[in-house]
């Protein structure tokens, strides 16, 4: 899959096909993770991979999924993620800067790998981390700062262009239809683009 196509139509996936993902995949995702850029290239994130059954369940249990279409776009029983890839920071390897950036590299590595791969995500930041660390056995130092849900997609998700009139904070909310299909919509890139001169537009 070209680059491109890979950034455009990449979606959060909330719904999944229950066949397995293969070990060496889940390895190669957490391989194209570290190949990122890293702070003072000090490469704090650590990937915890969970598959097994009831740690997946549990694991779940600690997250909180679609804030606007809840509890219709929360992943049923039957449609749970698969697997999950939780970004963790080694905190003594922090730089001055924080590794927000370092998580959110590559985090997006491995969303964009996943989906050239056939293999739909969500990026997800509700988690009850106390609860996650404990459920994983993470040692004290290891902080769990995203967990990646992973799995084949059982719906298809699409973004929706805004019109540049579109603004404000009810216009983003991204919706499913009855058919369970994933609306997200996307802010116009005419309210999001500022040329400081002219030849663009
Ligand atoms: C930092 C971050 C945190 C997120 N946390 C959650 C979350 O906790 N639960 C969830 O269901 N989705 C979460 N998402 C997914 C967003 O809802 C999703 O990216 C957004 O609706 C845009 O959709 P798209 O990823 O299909 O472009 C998160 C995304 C980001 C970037």
């Amino acid at each position: 899959m070209e680059t491109r196509q890979a950034i455009w139509n990449r979606r959060s996936v909330r719904s999944f096909s229950q066949e397995p993902l293969e070990p060496a995949l889940l390895r190669d995702l957490a391989d194209a993770a570290r190949q990122c850029p890293s702070a003072a290239n000090l490469q704090p994130l650590e990937y915890v991979v969970v598959t097994e059954k009831k740690q997946r369940d549990e694991l779940f249990g600690c997250l909180k999924w679609a804030a606007y279409t809840a509890p219709v776009g929360v992943p049923d029983e039957a449609h749970r993620p698969t697997a999950y890839i939780v970004v963790c920071v080694r905190q003594q390897d922090v730089a001055p800067t924080g590794s927000a950036f370092d998580v959110g590299a590559a985090t997006m590595s491995i969303l964009l790998l996943a989906h050239d791969q056939g293999v739909g995500s969500c990026w997800i930041r509700s988690i009850n981390r106390p609860r996650a660390a404990k459920l994983l056995g993470l040692p004290e130092g290891i902080e769990v700062d995203s967990v990646i849900a992973l799995g084949r997609p059982a719906v298809e998700a699409v973004a929706v262009d805004l019109e540049p009139g579109q603004q404000g904070k009810e216009v983003i909310r991204y919706w499913d239809d009855e058919t369970g299909k994933h609306f997200v919509p996307k802010r116009s890139l005419v309210n999001m683009l500022h040329w400081q001169h002219h030849g663009g537009k």
